[in-house]
């Protein structure tokens, strides 16, 4: 189910900013909490305002993606989402669930992004992705983390990876990404691990990266 409502106004006073430990990028205290369909406008921006190489290489267009992303979303239902907000502004999020985006899901919500057609358009331009997908073990896994461009490097998405940890308890989490990513580091200094990569000579070719890794972060 959806969770609607609306976005808390910004605060009065915000706190004041202090560099980063490591960036040296000032930083200023966010707040997690759940999502709400007002937030998804700033969700799709955190997510596209610098589009990934896998998002340029395997959707038709960043637009279409944006729209992609929301129906996705939307049809998954809001409840496993968090953002983190600073003086009302959404500057990042985290997607966390029991189970993937199946590829049913994803042709649904490309038909619902992009009309009859969107089915086709997108296997025609993503199915390379599908040559690198690896299955996720039973238990939480982490769909979607993203800091918005602008506030990248200063600790949010720390602080969003801590709070999907705490909230599943000891159970083991699971996410993907590609093998690439320097986010890999995040994930490590957070206790995950790569138990799996596959590689693709054409994924390459679209990406830059050789494949996608599957991370473990045990219980
Ligand atoms: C990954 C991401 C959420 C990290 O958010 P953040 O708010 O910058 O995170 P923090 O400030 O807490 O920490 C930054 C960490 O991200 C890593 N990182 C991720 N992308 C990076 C990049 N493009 N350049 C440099 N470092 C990057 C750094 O290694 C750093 O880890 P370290 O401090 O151990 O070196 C953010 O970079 C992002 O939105 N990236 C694009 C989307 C993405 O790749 N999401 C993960 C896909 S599964």
């Amino acid at each position: 189910m959806v969770r609607v409502g609306h976005r808390p106004s910004g605060t009065e006073s915000r706190p004041p900013a202090v560099a980063h430990p490591r960036t040296g990028i000032p930083s200023r205290p966010v707040e997690v909490r759940p999502a709400v369909e007002d937030d998804l406008e700033q969700m799709v921006d955190a997510m596209f305002a610098e589009p990934s190489v896998e998002q340029l290489a395997f959707m038709p267009t960043i637009p279409g993606a944006r729209a992609f992303a929301r129906a996705t979303w939307l049809a998954a239902g809001l409840d496993g989402f968090v953002v983190a907000e600073d003086a009302g502004e959404v500057v990042g999020f985290a997607w966390c669930s029991e189970s993937d985006v199946s590829t049913r899901d994803a042709l649904r919500a490309a038909a619902a992004a992009w009309g009859v057609t969107g089915p086709a358009r997108l296997v025609m331009k993503g199915w390379p992705r599908q040559l690198v997908g690896l299955a996720m073990p039973p238990g939480p896994k982490l769909i979607e983390l993203h800091t918005h461009p602008s506030r990248r490097g200063t600790g949010i998405g720390s602080v969003l990876l801590d709070h999907v940890v705490r909230a599943n308890g000891d159970r083991p989490l699971s996410l993907t990404t590609r093998s690439n990513n320097p986010a890999r580091h995040l994930y490590e200094r957070h206790g995950f691990a790569v138990v799996a990569q596959k590689n693709s000579r054409m994924f390459e070719r679209r990406t830059g990266s050789p494949g996608r890794v599957l991370m473990v972060r045990p219980a």
